[in-house]
Protein backbone atom coordinates (compact mmCIF):
# COMPACT_ATOMS: atom_id res chain seq x y z
CA UNK A 1 0.00 0.00 0.00
CA UNK A 2 3.05 2.32 0.82
CA UNK A 3 6.50 2.23 -0.39
CA UNK A 4 9.71 3.92 -0.52
CA UNK A 5 12.50 3.22 -2.31
CA UNK A 6 15.90 4.75 -1.98
CA UNK A 7 14.66 8.17 -0.62
CA UNK A 8 16.63 10.70 0.03
CA UNK A 9 16.34 14.34 1.47
CA UNK A 10 18.35 17.46 1.82
CA UNK A 11 17.66 20.84 2.75
CA UNK A 12 20.28 23.00 1.55
CA UNK A 13 23.93 21.00 2.07
CA UNK A 14 21.77 19.14 4.99
CA UNK A 15 21.07 15.37 4.27
CA UNK A 16 18.01 15.01 6.36
CA UNK A 17 16.85 11.31 5.30
CA UNK A 18 19.49 9.15 3.32
CA UNK A 19 18.64 5.99 1.13
CA UNK A 20 14.56 5.06 3.31
CA UNK A 21 13.58 1.84 1.69
CA UNK A 22 10.34 0.01 2.95
CA UNK A 23 7.20 -1.63 2.24
CA UNK A 24 4.14 -1.26 4.27
CA UNK A 25 1.53 -3.99 3.23
CA UNK A 26 -2.09 -3.54 3.22
CA UNK A 27 -4.06 -3.59 6.95
CA UNK A 28 -0.37 -3.74 8.64
CA UNK A 29 -0.30 -0.28 11.47
CA UNK A 30 3.62 1.18 10.69
CA UNK A 31 5.21 2.83 13.36
CA UNK A 32 8.01 5.27 12.67
CA UNK A 33 10.42 5.95 16.15
CA UNK A 34 12.76 8.31 16.15
CA UNK A 35 14.50 11.15 18.21
CA UNK A 36 13.24 14.66 17.49
CA UNK A 37 14.27 15.90 14.12
CA UNK A 38 15.17 12.49 13.13
CA UNK A 39 13.01 13.18 10.13
CA UNK A 40 9.71 11.61 10.64
CA UNK A 41 7.26 14.37 9.83
CA UNK A 42 9.93 15.02 6.40
CA UNK A 43 9.34 11.30 5.00
CA UNK A 44 5.17 12.13 5.78
CA UNK A 45 5.25 14.96 3.43
CA UNK A 46 6.90 13.06 1.06
CA UNK A 47 5.17 10.16 1.23
CA UNK A 48 1.82 11.69 1.11
CA UNK A 49 3.39 14.07 -1.85
CA UNK A 50 3.82 17.24 -0.07
CA UNK A 51 7.01 17.65 -0.62
CA UNK A 52 9.25 16.45 -3.40
CA UNK A 53 12.12 13.65 -2.55
CA UNK A 54 15.67 14.54 -3.90
CA UNK A 55 15.81 11.07 -5.05
CA UNK A 56 14.26 8.29 -4.82
CA UNK A 57 10.76 6.97 -5.00
CA UNK A 58 7.49 7.41 -3.08
CA UNK A 59 4.71 5.42 -4.13
CA UNK A 60 1.04 4.89 -2.47
CA UNK A 61 -1.27 2.38 -3.85
CA UNK A 62 1.41 1.80 -6.77
CA UNK A 63 1.12 5.53 -7.88
CA UNK A 64 3.64 7.68 -7.39
CA UNK A 65 3.24 10.09 -4.43
CA UNK A 66 3.69 13.15 -6.85
CA UNK A 67 1.11 11.75 -9.33
CA UNK A 68 -1.96 11.01 -6.81
CA UNK A 69 -4.85 11.44 -8.64
CA UNK A 70 -7.99 13.36 -6.76
CA UNK A 71 -9.90 10.35 -5.96
CA UNK A 72 -6.63 8.39 -4.68
CA UNK A 73 -6.33 11.35 -2.36
CA UNK A 74 -9.56 10.24 -0.52
CA UNK A 75 -8.35 6.97 -0.14
CA UNK A 76 -5.38 9.00 2.02
CA UNK A 77 -6.42 10.64 5.60
CA UNK A 78 -3.72 12.74 6.69
CA UNK A 79 -3.29 14.27 10.44
CA UNK A 80 -0.29 15.89 10.93
CA UNK A 81 0.17 19.77 12.47
CA UNK A 82 0.71 21.17 9.36
CA UNK A 83 -2.93 20.47 8.11
CA UNK A 84 -4.33 23.25 10.93
CA UNK A 85 -7.71 23.81 12.01
CA UNK A 86 -9.71 26.63 11.80
CA UNK A 87 -9.85 28.27 15.44
CA UNK A 88 -12.96 30.51 14.79
CA UNK A 89 -14.93 27.96 13.30
CA UNK A 90 -16.79 25.31 14.91
CA UNK A 91 -15.96 21.62 15.06
CA UNK A 92 -18.87 21.02 12.48
CA UNK A 93 -17.56 23.87 10.04
CA UNK A 94 -14.07 22.64 10.23
CA UNK A 95 -15.38 19.12 8.73
CA UNK A 96 -17.98 21.21 6.44
CA UNK A 97 -15.02 22.87 4.68
CA UNK A 98 -13.22 19.64 4.23
CA UNK A 99 -16.05 18.01 3.14
CA UNK A 100 -16.95 20.49 0.02
CA UNK A 101 -13.48 20.40 -0.90
CA UNK A 102 -13.43 16.42 -1.21
CA UNK A 103 -17.43 16.58 -2.10
CA UNK A 104 -18.36 14.15 1.02
CA UNK A 105 -21.81 13.84 1.83
CA UNK A 106 -22.39 16.34 4.53
CA UNK A 107 -24.05 13.43 6.96
CA UNK A 108 -20.47 12.01 7.34
CA UNK A 109 -19.87 14.74 9.06
CA UNK A 110 -21.99 14.17 12.07
CA UNK A 111 -21.42 10.20 11.93
CA UNK A 112 -17.31 10.72 11.77
CA UNK A 113 -18.03 13.49 15.00
CA UNK A 114 -19.16 10.63 17.10
CA UNK A 115 -17.13 8.34 15.98
CA UNK A 116 -14.51 10.51 17.99
CA UNK A 117 -16.33 11.31 20.82
CA UNK A 118 -17.01 14.72 19.88
CA UNK A 119 -20.97 14.39 19.25
CA UNK A 120 -21.86 17.18 22.00
CA UNK A 121 -19.37 19.56 20.73
CA UNK A 122 -20.39 20.12 17.19
CA UNK A 123 -21.04 23.86 17.49
CA UNK A 124 -18.12 24.73 20.04
CA UNK A 125 -15.10 26.91 18.28
CA UNK A 126 -12.05 25.25 17.76
CA UNK A 127 -9.80 27.66 19.89
CA UNK A 128 -12.08 26.57 23.00
CA UNK A 129 -11.43 23.47 22.91
CA UNK A 130 -9.19 21.40 25.35
CA UNK A 131 -5.57 19.97 23.39
CA UNK A 132 -7.47 16.27 23.40
CA UNK A 133 -10.59 17.28 21.91
CA UNK A 134 -8.50 18.88 19.01
CA UNK A 135 -6.56 16.02 18.58
CA UNK A 136 -10.07 13.97 17.87
CA UNK A 137 -11.01 16.45 15.63
CA UNK A 138 -7.99 16.34 13.61
CA UNK A 139 -8.72 12.50 13.70
CA UNK A 140 -11.93 12.71 12.56
CA UNK A 141 -10.83 15.20 9.37
CA UNK A 142 -8.61 12.47 8.81
CA UNK A 143 -11.25 9.92 8.97
CA UNK A 144 -13.69 12.13 6.87
CA UNK A 145 -13.44 10.06 3.59
CA UNK A 146 -13.32 6.72 5.11
CA UNK A 147 -9.62 6.30 3.89
CA UNK A 148 -7.79 3.15 3.24
CA UNK A 149 -4.44 4.80 4.10
CA UNK A 150 -3.99 6.80 7.46
CA UNK A 151 -1.06 8.94 7.98
CA UNK A 152 -0.96 10.45 11.44
CA UNK A 153 2.03 12.32 12.78
CA UNK A 154 2.16 12.07 16.29
CA UNK A 155 -1.30 11.48 16.63
CA UNK A 156 -1.09 10.81 20.19
CA UNK A 157 0.78 13.77 21.82
CA UNK A 158 0.54 15.34 24.59
CA UNK A 159 -2.58 13.67 25.56
CA UNK A 160 -3.60 12.13 29.20
CA UNK A 161 -3.47 8.39 28.89
CA UNK A 162 -7.06 7.82 29.01
CA UNK A 163 -7.86 9.82 25.61
CA UNK A 164 -4.90 8.40 24.10
CA UNK A 165 -6.30 4.81 25.30
CA UNK A 166 -9.48 5.87 23.33
CA UNK A 167 -7.48 6.99 19.77
CA UNK A 168 -5.64 3.36 20.18
CA UNK A 169 -8.96 1.91 20.08
CA UNK A 170 -9.93 4.26 17.10
CA UNK A 171 -6.83 3.02 15.50
CA UNK A 172 -7.47 -0.24 15.70
CA UNK A 173 -10.71 -0.26 14.55
CA UNK A 174 -9.81 1.30 11.46
CA UNK A 175 -7.45 -1.49 11.05
CA UNK A 176 -10.11 -3.66 11.95
CA UNK A 177 -11.81 -2.65 8.89
CA UNK A 178 -8.84 -2.66 6.64
CA UNK A 179 -7.34 0.19 6.92
CA UNK A 180 -3.22 0.46 6.50
CA UNK A 181 -2.02 3.27 9.02
CA UNK A 182 1.29 4.45 9.04
CA UNK A 183 2.31 6.85 12.20
CA UNK A 184 4.91 8.47 14.13
CA UNK A 185 5.08 8.48 18.16
CA UNK A 186 7.72 8.93 20.45
CA UNK A 187 5.90 6.65 22.76
CA UNK A 188 7.55 3.20 23.14
CA UNK A 189 4.63 1.67 24.82
CA UNK A 190 2.31 2.94 22.12
CA UNK A 191 4.02 1.59 19.50
CA UNK A 192 4.88 -1.98 21.29
CA UNK A 193 0.78 -1.98 22.16
CA UNK A 194 -0.24 -0.48 18.51
CA UNK A 195 2.21 -1.00 15.91
CA UNK A 196 2.47 -4.65 13.65
CA UNK A 197 5.84 -3.92 12.94
CA UNK A 198 8.08 -0.50 13.68
CA UNK A 199 11.25 1.40 12.20
CA UNK A 200 13.43 3.27 14.31
CA UNK A 201 14.70 6.09 12.37
CA UNK A 202 17.96 8.21 13.38
CA UNK A 203 19.54 10.66 11.67
CA UNK A 204 17.90 10.10 8.41
CA UNK A 205 18.83 6.36 8.63
CA UNK A 206 16.87 3.39 9.34
CA UNK A 207 18.65 1.54 12.43
CA UNK A 208 16.26 -1.27 13.04
CA UNK A 209 12.79 -2.56 11.74
CA UNK A 210 10.53 -5.60 12.79
CA UNK A 211 7.78 -6.06 14.68
CA UNK A 212 8.56 -4.75 18.17
CA UNK A 213 8.17 -8.23 20.04
CA UNK A 214 11.07 -8.56 17.04
CA UNK A 215 13.56 -5.76 17.47
CA UNK A 216 13.47 -6.44 21.24
CA UNK A 217 14.52 -10.31 20.61
CA UNK A 218 17.38 -9.39 18.94
CA UNK A 219 19.10 -7.08 21.59
CA UNK A 220 18.32 -9.98 24.39
CA UNK A 221 22.15 -10.08 24.73
CA UNK A 222 21.82 -11.37 28.73
CA UNK A 223 19.35 -14.47 27.28
CA UNK A 224 18.34 -15.10 30.84
CA UNK A 225 15.10 -15.90 32.86
CA UNK A 226 14.28 -13.62 36.08
CA UNK A 227 12.60 -14.92 38.63
CA UNK A 228 10.85 -13.17 41.17
CA UNK A 229 9.82 -15.63 44.69
CA UNK A 230 7.09 -14.63 46.95
CA UNK A 231 9.71 -14.24 50.20
CA UNK A 232 11.05 -11.19 47.56
CA UNK A 233 13.98 -12.72 46.45
CA UNK A 234 15.33 -12.10 42.87
CA UNK A 235 17.21 -15.54 40.95
CA UNK A 236 18.20 -15.05 37.37
CA UNK A 237 18.93 -18.55 35.38
CA UNK A 238 20.57 -18.81 32.00
CA UNK A 239 17.23 -19.10 29.50
CA UNK A 240 19.18 -22.78 28.27
CA UNK A 241 17.45 -26.10 28.96
CA UNK A 242 19.78 -27.15 31.95
CA UNK A 243 17.72 -24.20 34.03
CA UNK A 244 14.75 -26.23 33.73
CA UNK A 245 14.91 -28.73 36.59
CA UNK A 246 15.81 -26.10 39.27
CA UNK A 247 12.97 -23.66 38.04
CA UNK A 248 10.61 -26.24 37.75
CA UNK A 249 11.17 -27.18 41.68
CA UNK A 250 10.85 -23.64 42.40
CA UNK A 251 7.34 -23.70 40.51
CA UNK A 252 6.00 -26.94 42.03
CA UNK A 253 6.84 -25.52 45.62
CA UNK A 254 4.66 -22.76 44.45
CA UNK A 255 6.99 -19.73 45.79
CA UNK A 256 6.97 -18.15 42.45
CA UNK A 257 5.82 -15.02 42.13
CA UNK A 258 6.61 -13.82 38.57
CA UNK A 259 8.57 -15.01 35.62
CA UNK A 260 10.44 -13.11 32.97
CA UNK A 261 12.71 -13.43 30.38
CA UNK A 262 15.72 -10.64 30.22
CA UNK A 263 14.71 -9.09 26.92
CA UNK A 264 14.93 -5.25 26.64
CA UNK A 265 11.69 -2.83 26.01
CA UNK A 266 11.84 -0.86 23.14
CA UNK A 267 12.58 2.22 25.09
CA UNK A 268 15.92 0.96 25.95
CA UNK A 269 16.90 -0.58 22.40
CA UNK A 270 16.48 2.72 21.16
CA UNK A 271 18.65 4.25 23.96
CA UNK A 272 21.00 2.03 23.19
CA UNK A 273 20.81 2.91 19.24
CA UNK A 274 20.14 6.82 19.40
CA UNK A 275 22.29 7.49 22.16
CA UNK A 276 18.88 9.98 23.34
CA UNK A 277 16.11 9.10 24.89
CA UNK A 278 12.90 9.23 22.72
CA UNK A 279 10.81 11.82 24.64
CA UNK A 280 11.70 14.38 21.96
N1 LIG B 1 11.47 22.96 5.11
C1 LIG B 1 12.62 22.71 5.75
N2 LIG B 1 13.73 23.42 5.47
C2 LIG B 1 14.91 23.17 6.08
N3 LIG B 1 15.08 22.21 7.02
C3 LIG B 1 14.02 21.48 7.34
C4 LIG B 1 12.72 21.68 6.74
N4 LIG B 1 11.86 20.79 7.25
C5 LIG B 1 12.57 20.06 8.14
N5 LIG B 1 13.85 20.45 8.19
C6 LIG B 1 14.91 19.87 9.03
O1 LIG B 1 14.92 18.47 8.83
C7 LIG B 1 15.20 17.78 10.02
C8 LIG B 1 14.11 16.75 10.28
O2 LIG B 1 12.91 17.41 10.61
P1 LIG B 1 11.55 16.64 10.89
O3 LIG B 1 10.53 17.68 11.19
O4 LIG B 1 11.28 15.74 9.75
O5 LIG B 1 11.93 15.81 12.18
P2 LIG B 1 10.99 14.89 13.09
O6 LIG B 1 11.63 13.56 13.15
O7 LIG B 1 9.59 14.97 12.61
O8 LIG B 1 11.13 15.59 14.51
P3 LIG B 1 10.02 15.72 15.69
O9 LIG B 1 10.04 14.42 16.42
O10 LIG B 1 10.58 16.83 16.54
O11 LIG B 1 8.73 16.07 15.08
C9 LIG B 1 15.30 18.84 11.11
O12 LIG B 1 16.65 19.10 11.35
C10 LIG B 1 14.63 20.04 10.51
O13 LIG B 1 15.18 21.22 11.00
MG1 LIG C 1 7.85 15.64 13.43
Amino acid sequence: MISAEHIKKTFGDREVLRDISFRIPRGEIFGLLGPSGAGKTTLIKILTGQLAATSGQASILDTRAEKLTMSQRREIGIMMDEFGLYGRLSCYDNLKVFALLYGIDRREIRKTLAAVGLSGSEKAPVEKLSKGMKNRLRLARAFLTNPRILFLDEPTAGLDPATAEEIHALLLERKRLGATVFLTTHNMTEAEKLCDRIALLDKGHILESGSPQEVCRRYNRLKQILVHLSDERDISFPAVPASAPEISALLAEGTVETIHSSEPNLESVFMELTGSKLNG
